[in-house]
């Protein structure tokens, strides 16, 4: 979908939250403007008034590079500072690709290729990883530390069903920057850190192809960590909330199977009044069933999210699907009116649905719109 290729020297653009950050962003600053010196890219700190004057030393950098930015505002916590400064990025600084990182130097700032390079070869989104082979945290990370990570880590996965991502709460990534139109960057509600995830589950839920890239995070040697207790209640009712949003969708998924049946049997019911002989009532009725379900599924369970990418091959494969729900429905209708020649026929019409439905969500979820990292 994003079409990156190294030659086509693509606007990047850093966002860098900054609180309290006046002993790191210079180093950072310096490190950055070097390291990415020949490209077109930018540097925006978001800082949020901090007292130890990190704004002026941000100010210094910026009167000698115009290419580093400062955007300054209110504190109301890391997810809003990344909300404003992703949001400037995409609509006055022209960003093709946007890299979010920490100030601290916790963050590489050489690993920001390795992440930019896997955007080049076709993904949307990169994440800086800690959680799979290769990647890992500071050994010198307390017990406490290395609990809440692992713990925020686990809650993303196994609540909110992040299962596809490995380091879920990494606030060290590349997105490109139609990615990040799609999923409406600032509709994204969260304050503080639960921001990583809100914007994770996004990217997801848009069907953003990810990958993840191992870093090694460093603890930070100035200065303190930002976050706080409001933080972590909120990450704890981040992740229930994205759970009953996964329900909703399922919910408006069952309801559109049950239309499907009440599509299915009434129209088969309305054939045969018409005269139709069974055989040929059958698989018409299916089949009707079948376009209504994907009508719905298309326009209302799913109508948030965009399926990009190879959408043709994904398309072949749901009638491919289709194809086989329908075989299999219609075959066990033929087979059962065989077996019981004097059961009501919308009965037997009725009981075909049933291993349709099961072969049906069985190859969609772990074929058609399996998730998983793809390929790149
Ligand atoms: N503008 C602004 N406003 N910046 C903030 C705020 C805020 O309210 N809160 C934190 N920041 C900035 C910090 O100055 C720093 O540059 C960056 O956000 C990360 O904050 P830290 O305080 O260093 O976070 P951490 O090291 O505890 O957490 C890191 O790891 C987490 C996962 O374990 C970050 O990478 C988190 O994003 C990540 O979820
Ligand atoms: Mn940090």
């Amino acid at each position: 979908m994003t079409d990156i290729s190294p030659s086509d020297n693509p606007c990047v653009c850093f966002v860098i939250p900054t609180y309290n950050e006046a002993p790191n962003v210079s180093p950072l600053l310096a490190q950055l403007t070097e390291k990415y010196g020949d490209e077109a890219t930018r540097f925006l700190i978001v800082d949020d008034e901090s007292p130890d004057g990190t704004a002026d030393r941000v100010r210094e950098f910026a009167a000698q590079d115009s290419r580093v930015h400062l955007l300054e505002g209110k504190r109301r916590g890391l997810g809003d500072a990344y909300v404003r400064g992703i949001s400037h990025a995409l609509d006055s600084l022209d960003a093709d690709v946007v890299v979010q990182m920490d100030a601290d130097l916790s963050h590489d700032p050489s690993d920001a290729r390795k992440l930019l390079d896997r955007l080049s070869r076709g993904a949307d989104a990169a994440i800086g990883s800690r959680y799979i082979s290769g990647g890992a945290v500071d050994r010198g990370w307390s017990f406490g530390r290395r609990f809440l990570s692992r713990g925020g880590n686990y809650l993303a996965r196994r609540i909110a069903g992040l299962v596809s991502v490995q380091d879920c709460t990494s606030g060290f990534k590349a997105i490109s920057a139609a990615a990040l139109r799609k999923l409406d960057v600032k509709n994204i509600r969260v304050q503080g850190y639960a921001f990583q995830i809100a914007l994770l589950h996004r990217l997801i839920e848009s069907g953003a192809r990810i990958v993840e890239e191992p870093i090694y995070f460093r603890d930070r040697q100035r200065g303190q960590t930002k976050l706080g207790i409001r933080d972590l209640i909120e990450f704890f009712y981040s992740v229930w909330w994205m759970r009953v949003a996964g329900y909703k969708t399922f919910l408006k998924f069952s309801l559109v199977g049950l239309s499907g049946v009440v599509v299915n049997l009434g129209s088969f019911q309305l054939a045969l009044g018409l005269g139709v002989h069974k055989y040929l009532a059958s698989p018409i009725a299916i089949e009707l069933s079948i376009i209504s379900n994907f009508l719905l599924n298309n326009f209302w369970t799913f109508a948030d999210r965009t399926m990009p990418g190879r959408r043709r091959i994904r398309g072949l494969k749901y009638n491919l699907v289709s194809l086989t729900t329908l075989g299999l429905s219609y075959a066990t209708f033929v087979v059962l009116s065989m077996l019981f020649p004097d059961a009501p026929p919308v009965v037997l019409q009725g009981c075909g649905i049933i291993p349709a439905t099961i072969c049906n969500y069985l190859l969609n979820s772990y074929w058609t719109f399996r998730a998983g990292e793809p390929e790149s």
